[in-house]
């Protein structure tokens, strides 16, 4: 979603807020603006399109003033023109504004009764209005903007900042995240702790319905009700906000690369021993009865995983859903039933809301998160990071393996628990997962030959993907990969499903990739495989060297993975899916880390 940014400081603002806007660049990229407050004058700077444009811009016409807001945008009301780029300015009163106003047209309509006009399509112009008009009836800006608030609903963070008073900024919550930063006789405000790092590494969080009032010399926090609130400062460690592509082209393929790294710290934290270490379970995995778990895109199919190995391996029913579904459909959480919720950034709006109605229903709550502050995690029962540090790309990568680990991490200790595991049976199924990183660090070793297909796949117009049990959401999430990044369509199914339907798109124009290692439902992948090639359907294989060898000529290319366990192979599979959608948008020439119409983090439904 968009990103935010404020500072209030002693040194020139905008140079300060264009360095953090590139530390958010990854929340959204349709526009960019920023606005200080300089000798009793509110002026602003905005612009079309990536960041760089608003630098080439502030080139041109630079923008003075050691107190501002900034933002980085994700259209949601309005197209991505300059007029709808934020700040959005009404005379005296600038706001920036990540979320979504649901009343807007309402309060539209009560200031046109006030004659005042709107210039722009956007929510958060009417917050700058309704700013300005409580404002002109008198009230001091601090007033003015608790009386604004007071008025809106929907989900916002917003942060104000008045012409008339240099040394003030006001930043409200009520949804997505939002940090206070303290300097030294300054303060800054943040979509996250990543944004403020080169400022500051010491970080208030601010919890939904907080409004904090910022000078140069004091922070007072306030929560829903207007009490003052003591929120902690927290120092952040350096490593969690290190944004750099370390000599690699993008994110992404950083993030790809770096797989064994972090699956091995994730590994680090969590056994000891023969042992899986959780945090304070609190959650009786012999009594849980039935697991619901609810998540959006690739974090839905790390689900669509784990219901495999809690099933099979814990005996335990889970039922997987995608958050925007679940949370309308008011299912039923019946006793001993306990919901899992899994997100990478631990923000996303439908996932939350999700979790706030199997709260409601009393269900205890676990996570699996990547940013431990996030809300997700603060509202979980159990919340379980994943360690895969941060991750920028906007295609998701590292955070998917990790959050597999973790959640076949919790199934084995779920199955321990339960008694479906003995001892020395947990200690074999750990030892296979202290191999993992290596294997993925072998699996790397397949670049080239993905590198050399993705050049054919790249002239597809629409590309298949099949996969058997565990790796059907494999399959699921190599097509989400290659159309999120490359742009071409792609679907997936299972194989068995494929003549029941998909198999009509088949013909020699349509690539079919086949995600089979050699495991107990090979066989029956190879026939549908032979019903493929038989329709002159061009298959790619993705298999381990048992599998190539028994699944004879024929194939259209064939990628060779190195052997694994059942246990492990929907976790290194991610790795060809991964590398193929990454070579394939680099043969098509797209923007890779920022592809079109996505943003890193929705933190709006
Ligand atoms: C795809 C991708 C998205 C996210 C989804 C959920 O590469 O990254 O599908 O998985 O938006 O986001 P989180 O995990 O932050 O809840």
């Amino acid at each position: 979603m968009c990103g935010i940014i404020g500072v209030l400081g002693s040194h020139e603002a905008a140079p300060l807020m264009v360095e953090a806007l590139k530390r958010l660049e990854y929340r959204g990229y349709d526009s960019a603006g920023i606005a200080t407050v300089e000798g009793g004058r509110l002026d602003r700077r905005r612009a079309v399109g990536k960041l760089v444009n608003l630098g080439d811009l502030l080139v041109h016409q630079p923008l003075s003033g050691k107190a501002g807001i900034g933002h980085t945008r994700w259209a949601t009301h309005g197209a991505p023109t300059e007029g709808n780029a934020h700040p959005h300015k009404a005379r005296t009163v600038a706001v920036v504004h990540n979320g979504i106003i649901e009343n807007f047209r309402e309060l539209r309509a009560f200031l046109a009764d006030n004659g005042i006009r709107h210039e722009t399509d956007t929510d958060t112009e009417t917050v700058a209005l309704l700013a300005q008009h409580f404002r002109d009836e008198g009230m001091p800006p601090r007033e003015a903007a608790m009386a604004t608030v007071d008025r809106l609903t929907g989900a916002y963070a917003l942060c104000f900042l008045f012409e008339d008073e240099p040394d003030l900024l006001i930043a409200a919550r009520h949804g997505p995240p939002l940090a206070v930063g303290h300097g030294d006789g300054e303060v800054y405000v943040g979509s996250d702790a990543i944004a403020l790092a080169p400022l500051t590494d010491r970080i208030t969080y601010l919890q939904d319905g907080d409004c904090a009032f910022l000078t140069r010399g004091s922070v007072e926090i306030r929560d829903a009700h207007g009490t003052l609130a003591n929120r902690a400062v927290r120092t952040v460690r350096p490593d969690a906000t290190r944004v750099d592509k370390a000599g690699y082209k993008h994110f992404m393929a950083k993030e790809i690369a770096e797989q064994p790294v972090v699956l091995t710290g994730a590994l680090g934290h969590y056994l000891n021993g023969d042992e899986i270490v959780l945090p304070e379970l609190g959650i009786d995995f012999a009594r849980v009865e039935r697991m619901v778990m609810v998540a959006c895109g690739t974090a839905s199919y790390a689900c669509h995983v784990a219901k495999y190995w809690f099933e099979q391996l814990a005996g335990l029913p889970v039922e997987v859903d995608v958050a925007s579904e679940f949370r309308y459909r008011e299912p039923p959480i019946t006793p001993g039933t306990t919901a899992l919720f899994v997100s990478q950034s631990g923000e996303t709006a439908d996932t939350l809301a999700a979790l706030r109605y199997c709260a409601a229903q009393a269900a205890p709550i676990v996570s699996v998160v990547n940013v431990a502050e996030s809300s997700i995690a603060r509202e979980s029962d159990l919340a379980l990071p994943i360690f895969a540090g941060t991750e920028v790309g906007v295609a998701s990568t590292k955070a998917f393996t990790c959050q597999l680990l973790t959640l076949a991490l919790l199934a084995l200790k779920a199955a321990h628990v339960r008694g479906r595991l003995s001892d020395a049976a947990l200690a074999e199924r750990i030892g296979e997962l202290r191999a993992l990183p290596g294997l993925v660090n072998q699996a790397l070793g397949i670049e080239a030959e993905c590198e050399a297909i993705s050049r054919r796949l790249a002239e597809a117009r629409d590309i298949l993907f099949l996969g058997r049990g565990r790796m059907y959401p494999l399959a699921l999430e190599g097509a989400l990969k290659l159309k999120e990044i490359s742009y071409i369509h792609a679907e997936a199914y299972a194989s068995g499903e494929l003549k029941h339907g998909p198999i009509a798109l088949v013909d020699k124009t349509v690539p079919v990739i086949v995600m089979a290692p050699h495991d107990e439902l090979f066989d029956k992948t190879v026939s549908n495989m032979q019903e493929v090639m038989a329709r002159g359907g061009k298959v790619l294989l993705i298999t381990d060297s048992a599998g190539a060898a028994a699944a004879g000529d024929g194939v259209w290319g064939l990628i060779h993975m190195p052997s694994v366990t059942p246990l492990l192979a929907p976790i290194l599979y991610a790795v060809p899916a991964q590398l193929l959608a990454y070579h394939t948008a680099i043969a098509k020439g797209t923007d890779v880390d920022q592809p079109r119409n996505l943003a890193k983090s929705v933190t709006v439904e």
